[in-house]
């Protein structure tokens, strides 16, 4: 189910990904969550949602100070560089942001250390010893009951036994109010599984929640206000950003917060199910409405993709091979959010050329081709009474029923329709063998009404499909001549203007790709 939003007016939609951690830049497992929220935020748009779309970077912490040190550059000049990586990357793949959160921006650094104090001042922070395992690679102490054969099985190597004065976040003490809170939103973790998994895991005492380093040991962190030698840099630090961003506490958090989709992968479901409504319930600030947890992509070894087990698929690569429709289009349509599922370059061709080359591609050129052999280029105008009725009610059903998808996170559903419709209009053209009708000059002929169906039908189809291959979706209208439509005016049949000339036929819109072989996908 999707959330209700509560606004009267204009309604306000807010996603975001996880900020990715400054340590190496991006890959296709980043990607894959950067993309589907790109795709609910431009489908959002087009429904006339007021929305902001947040991603970013994570910039503080162990791991990627020492990556840093291992780089031989100053941490700052470190995080600046990979930060713009991740950038690079989302401009390569049309990825349209509001906001680009990093967590040593003066902004968020100055939210974190006011919510600190807040929370501290109501007793909710205390100084301890603590004494235990700790996995560099998930910046977390862990339990022996997360480990898989003495090993962390997110990053396959054993965790560091670390005794140390850290700052607690007294978490236990909220552990009832999530699980009543939890029951009474059961929407509030989707899928349902992920629900399942997290009300376990508060079936037993989950401790208090260790925020501070000493900073002699870890410099790269924020200062606790009242104590200058510790920083912050866990997830007391990162998980602010989704406010810091909005200019917590003004206009724009306002506006935009609690109605909230975080998307994150399966790995970090624990700190955004757990730490982070407690940690909004203890500062005051309303919970999200909604974590909408997917799964992850896997490389050909079954093993999930990511830099630390060596097995990253670089986003340039693969744009620069396949452009970034076809990468978003394969992301989006060949994945079922929320399930794990491997990643095939054979995969990506077959899926981009059955959808794209052969079935929107060939639709795209007879109707080109046909306009201008018929008609001059011309649009003709159409006789209603002569609509094949159950064409046009499939059409000006598509965006609702495909936002409905949209907002019940199945982008791979939504284009699923959108792709059958396309179908019904190849089978449109079949039956009605336009070829044979341009034989009868008789007035109006129904030649007119078939080949207006097409491009009105084409139209709708670009706008439902523009969230997930913007660039593409726009070239095709443009060769239409026509000009961009809100998701209303998808679900309106007509708004195709007749008279128009469209363009000269030029080369295809979505030619078949070659599989590269130049290099295996696995490569960096
Ligand atoms: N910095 C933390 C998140 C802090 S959010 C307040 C972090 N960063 S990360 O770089 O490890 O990125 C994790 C996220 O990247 C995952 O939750 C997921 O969204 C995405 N993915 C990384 N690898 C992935 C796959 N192989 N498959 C799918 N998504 C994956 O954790």
């Amino acid at each position: 189910m999707a959330p209700e939003h509560t606004e009267s007016t204009e309604p306000v939609f807010y996603v975001t990904t996880p900020i990715y951690y400054a340590n190496a830049g991006p890959h296709l497992g980043h990607a894959y969550t950067t993309v589907v929220a790109d795709f609910l935020a431009r489908f959002h748009r087009l429904a006339g949602y007021d929305t902001s779309f947040l991603t970013g970077t994570d910039e503080h912490g162990e791991k990627i100070y020492r990556a840093a040190q291992a780089a031989g550059a100053s941490p700052q000049v470190f995080v600046d560089g990979i930060s713009n990586r991740f950038a690079d990357a989302w401009r390569l793949l049309d990825i349209e942001y509001n906001h680009f959160s990093r967590t040593t921006s003066q902004r968020h650094v100055r939210t974190v250390q006011s919510i600190l104090e807040r929370v501290y001042a109501n007793g909710d922070i205390y100084f301890g010893d603590y004494e235990g395992l700790y996995c560099v690679g998930c910046e977390q102490f862990v339990g022996t009951r997360d480990l898989a054969g003495g090993v962390c099985p997110e990053h396959g190597v054993a965790p560091e036994v670390r005794r140390e004065g850290n700052y607690f976040f007294r978490m236990e003490r909220y552990r009832p109010w999530l699980v009543e809170y939890l029951q009474k939103h059961p929407d509030l973790i989707q899928p349902d599984a992920y629900r399942n998994e997290v009300l376990a895991i508060l079936a037993e005492p989950i401790g208090d929640l260790s925020i501070s380093r000493p900073r002699q040991r870890v410099p790269l962190g924020i200062p606790i206000p009242w104590d200058q030698n510790h920083v912050t840099y866990v997830w007391f630090d990162a998980l602010l950003n989704y406010v810091s961003a909005l200019d917590y506490p003004n206009a724009t958090f306002e506006r935009y917060w609690p109605s909230t989709t975080h998307l994150i992968g399966k790995g970090i479901l624990k700190p955004h199910a757990i730490f982070w409504p407690i940690m909004l319930q203890a500062a005051g600030i309303p919970v999200y409405q909604r974590l909408a947890v997917g799964g992850h992509l896997l490389g050909p070894d079954g093993r999930k993709l990511g830099k630390s087990l060596g097995n990253a698929v670089g986003v340039a690569d693969l744009v620069a091979r396949y452009g970034s429709n076809a990468v978003r289009y394969y992301l989006l349509r060949e994945f079922s959010y929320g399930h794990d599922g491997a990643v095939r370059e054979e995969s990506l061709v077959e899926r981009c050329d059955a959808d794209l080359a052969n079935n929107l591609g060939n639709l795209v050129h007879r109707v080109r081709s046909m306009l201008w052999r018929y008609r001059d280029g011309i649009v003709p105008q159409p006789v209603p009474q002569q609509y094949d009725q159950a064409l046009i009610n499939e059409a000006t059903r598509l965006a609702s029923r495909t936002f409905s998808l949209v907002r019940d996170l199945k982008p791979h559903l939504a284009l699923e329709q959108t792709m059958a419709f396309v179908r019904s209009l190849n089978r449109y053209v079949d039956a009605q063998r336009p070829w044979e009708l341009n034989k009868d000059f008789s007035g109006t002929t129904p030649l007119d009404t078939v080949l207006y169906t097409l491009v009105d039908g084409l139209r709708i189809a670009s706008v439902v499909l523009e969230p997930a291959i913007p660039t593409k979706a726009h070239e095709l209208r443009r060769s239409l001549r026509l000009g961009d439509f809100t998701l209303a005016q998808a679900g309106e049949w007509g708004h195709t203007p007749p008279g128009t000339r469209i363009a000269e036929p030029a080369a295809p819109l979505f030619p078949r790709l070659e599989r590269s072989s130049r290099m295996p996908l696995t490569g960096s």
